[in-house]
């Protein structure tokens, strides 16, 4: 049976340059690192066969460059530079070869990446653990579905629905969804996360809502935390995170401060449990300095 050894192994054949940090970061953390990485290896080994292991290390290592070289642009524009919308969606969530390689980077950073690890313990410990019995629990920008089978997995009780507005990452997620064996309880569609809560009509509420890498992606992430602050039942859980100063071809607003979605969270009647926020490697004179925020609230 595969395990989180079969991604290792293809990093290292075929993106080796980024071999030894996600090497370090999996030594460093192998208890969570295996959390999502050995039920990820079953799925993807059941829905694509062994090809999945190089297919997600060449994603990986175009992601990682890609990245690298976004924050070069960034770093001499003194700001994201984003294409259009429009552009954005046919260029990247429509388009099947961008997102399928870029799905499956997006759940191996979580592993492999210094600055994500604290995001899976806060995920895992602290959102699924507290969900009330019985859930039902909203992925917001499901993408590759992983944070929804993962939730399942750990949480067999609650149900999961996941939304995404990119076609080619719910194909994705629907068919590591069938493989994981969670299809009784966990489903994922396609969808804007802005309509899932339509004005003039009664809103559904949910216990828990994971709104993961996100906001970042949005024209402006007010409408997302109104949405979050009226979805959420009372005393519910969002497990909501964010990229700051981090630039990347489909992030569109610049997050600076980690009080900013704070802020945001705490307008929309949402109380921060928790935060965390962790940065990447930054060279010295960088003006900007990437981290990955997450953070626990409650519904007040
Ligand atoms: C960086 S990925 C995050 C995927 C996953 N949540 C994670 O944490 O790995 C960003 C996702 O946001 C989705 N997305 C962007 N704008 C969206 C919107 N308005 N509604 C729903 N999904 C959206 C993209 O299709 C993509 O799957």
């Amino acid at each position: 049976m595969k395990t989180a050894e079969a991604f290792l192994s293809a990093i290292e054949r075929r993106a080796k340059l980024f071999a030894p940090t996600a090497n370090a970061t999996f030594r460093a953390h192998r208890e969570l690192c295996s959390w999502v990485l050995d039920p990820l290896a079953r799925w993807a080994d059941a829905a694509y066969g062994e090809q999945a292991f190089d297919d997600a290390a060449l994603g990986y290592a175009k992601y990682c460059l890609g990245v690298a070289q976004a924050q070069q642009s960034y770093e001499r524009a003194g700001k994201y530079t984003p294409e259009a919308m429009p552009e954005i969606v046919s260029g990247v969530y429509e388009d099947e070869g961008y997102m399928v390689p870029y799905m499956l980077a997006a759940i191996l950073i979580y592993a492999f990446w210094p600055s994500m690890i604290a995001h899976i313990a806060l995920f895992r410990d602290e959102f699924l653990r507290r969900l009330p019995r019985n859930a039902t629990v909203l992925e917001l920008a499901s993408g590759h579905g992983v944070l929804s089978l993962l939730a399942a997995q750990e949480r067999p009780d609650i149900r999961v629905v996941g939304l995404d507005i990119s076609p080619p990452a719910v194909a994705v997620a629907k068919r590591l969804l069938a493989a994981s064996g969670h299809g009784e309880r966990v489903s994922f569609a396609v969808a804007d996360a802005l309509r899932s809560a339509n004005p003039g009509e009664t809103t559904t509420t949910y216990q828990g809502i994971i709104s993961a890498m996100l906001a970042e992606h949005l024209p402006t992430p007010k409408p997302l935390f109104d949405s979050l602050g009226a979805q959420t039942a009372p005393q519910g859980l969002v497990f909501f995170s964010t990229a700051l100063e981090s630039a990347q071809r489909d992030h569109v607003f610049e997050f600076h401060r980690e009080s900013e979605p704070l802020r945001m969270a705490e307008d929309a009647g949402l109380r921060v449990l928790r935060l965390v926020s962790d940065s990447s490697a930054t060279p010295p004179q960088a003006r900007f300095v990437p981290r990955a925020t997450a953070m626990l609230l409650q519904a007040r």
